[in-house]
């Protein structure tokens, strides 16, 4: 049997608009919340081809770049776009509760960079 998800409130609902990212860290493990039209999505933070925050690059539609060498994500799955990246980034689990914004980590999801 699969153990629960675990919940942790990363922020409030209007933290976030359309066409916007909120980077927080649950666990230890650093994700950026997107938000494309009303719906949020949650994936790793951290670029699987080198070492750059993909919340400090920029968000299009569905489609996430970074902002070191350009790679570019479809945040609706993770899956890669335009290299140079070759591996997807990781999903994560998010929702609404009242105003807040709670992402649990995909206990599937592969190890991921760290961060200082
Ligand atoms: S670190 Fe993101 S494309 Fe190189």
């Amino acid at each position: 049997m699969n153990e629960p998800l675990e919940y942790h409130a990363v922020g409030e609902r209007r933290a976030l608009r359309d066409g916007k990212m909120l980077p927080c860290t649950v666990a230890g493990r650093a994700l950026v919340v997107c938000q494309v039209g009303d719906t949020l999505f949650a994936l790793d933070d951290i670029c699987t081809h080198a070492f750059a925050r993909m919340s400090e690059g920029r968000l299009r539609g569905t489609r996430l770049v970074c902002l070191l060498h350009g790679a570019a994500f479809d945040v609706r799955d993770g899956r890669v776009l335009t290299g140079p990246a070759s591996r997807p980034l990781a999903m994560h689990h998010v929702r609404i509760v009242g105003d807040r914004i709670e992402v649990a980590l995909d206990p599937q999801a592969p190890a991921a960079a760290t961060i200082d």
